[in-house]
């Protein structure tokens, strides 16, 4: 039998995250948005494409949650996007309401599943919905180092004109514009990068990364990346569905690693069959350390604007 992943949100990163787990071949998919007979269309569309990329497994579209029963694994994506001028937080309390009621929805039909928060605010999303679901800390984790890392390994690779492939790293903290590149766990082909290019060389990159997400959305300006994005997700999904036990970047509610305690933050992560396994923690030189502090600091302030919120709507 096929695993089953369900994927909220239908839009550019829900639907392009549903193409490329289709075209795996070993999950089926259901695809769940609240605009009418918009996912049922893409489904379908996607369904069609079956015969020609060699994939049985099924996609179905859905207004409803029914369809998603017994899912392995669900995708939120579901949410409004940034448009040029937004910061990611912008989106917060917006995202905050929708993503508690998805939450809802996908715990009653699917109360053993594991979540991949997409989101944003991510790191705060990722926290709200972890809170909605009532789940341990290993069913609720996010996306976002994926992406912020493999935009660092595409710069250093493009600088380089070396393989992508040889391009290891790590990006750690909230995704957010304070997001922490470890420059001091970068490496091409195992060699340090501060071998192969200059500090300032590394200072560009690094704030070419923090920016990543703002620099699509000014070309795009309709809306925001999902390529890299979607990519990143189907990389995490199929790490949970092959237990591939995969040391990934990952968003993680901390509970006392790196000197953080209650809080949801980008940091390595082992993903497999449980989920997030077990937070792998390394050990930071003061300012890496310093960085991520601030960094969770910003996530701390959304989290208390949505308790706040929570509290008055009560
Ligand atoms: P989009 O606007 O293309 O799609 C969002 C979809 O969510 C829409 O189709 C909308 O109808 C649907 N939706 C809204 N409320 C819903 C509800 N209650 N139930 C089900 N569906 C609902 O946006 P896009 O580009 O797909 O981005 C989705 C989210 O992912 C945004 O918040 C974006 O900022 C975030 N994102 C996060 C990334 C990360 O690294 N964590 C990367 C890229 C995007
Ligand atoms: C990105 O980094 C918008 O979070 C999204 O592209």
């Amino acid at each position: 039998m096929r695993s089953k992943v369900t994927v909220v949100g239908a839009g550019n990163v829900g639907a392009t995250a549903v193409q490329r787990i289709h075209q795996l071949g070993y999950a089926d998919t259901v695809l769940v948005d609240v605009v009418e007979d918009l996912p049922q269309g893409k489904a379908l569309d996607m369904l069609e494409s079956g015969p020609v990329i060699g994939s049985d497994a099924m996609v179905t579209g859905s207004n409803s949650y029914e369809e998603t029963a017994g899912s392995d694994v669900v995708v939120i994506t579901a949410g409004i996007a940034r448009r040029p001028g937004m910061s990611r937080d912008d989106l917060l309390l917006t995202n905050m309401n929708i993503t508690s009621a998805v939450t809802e929805q996908v715990v009653k039909y699917s109360p053993d599943c594991i979540i991949l928060a997409v989101t944003n605010p991510l790191d705060a999303m990722c926290q709200n919905i972890l809170e909605s679901s009532g789940f341990p800390r290993n069913r609720v984790f996010g996306m976002a180092g994926v992406l912020d890392t493999a935009r660092f390994r595409t710069f250093i690779a493009q600088e380089l004109n070396v393989s992508v492939e040889d391009v290891q790293a790590y990006v750690l903290g909230g995704h957010g514009d304070d997001m922490v590149p470890l420059v001091r766990y970068t490496t091409v082909g195992g060699i340090p990068i501060s071998e192969m290019m200059s500090e300032e060389t590394v200072d560009a990159l690094v704030q070419r990364t923090r920016q990543g997400g703002g620099e699509i959305v000014a070309l795009l300006k309709a809306g925001s990346a999902y390529y890299a994005p979607s990519a990143s997700i189907t990389q995490m999904v199929e790490a949970i569905l092959l237990d591939k036990k995969r040391i990934l970047p990952g968003c993680a509610y901390l509970e006392g690693e790196f000197g953080i305690n209650g809080l949801c933050v980008g940091v390595p992560v082992k993903v497999g069959a449980g989920g997030m396994e077990q937070v792998i923690e390394i050990k930071l030189t003061d300012d890496e350390q310093k960085a991520l502090e601030a960094s969770a600091a910003s996530v701390q302030e959304l989290v208390e604007v949505m308790k706040n919120a929570k509290e008055g709507a009560q």
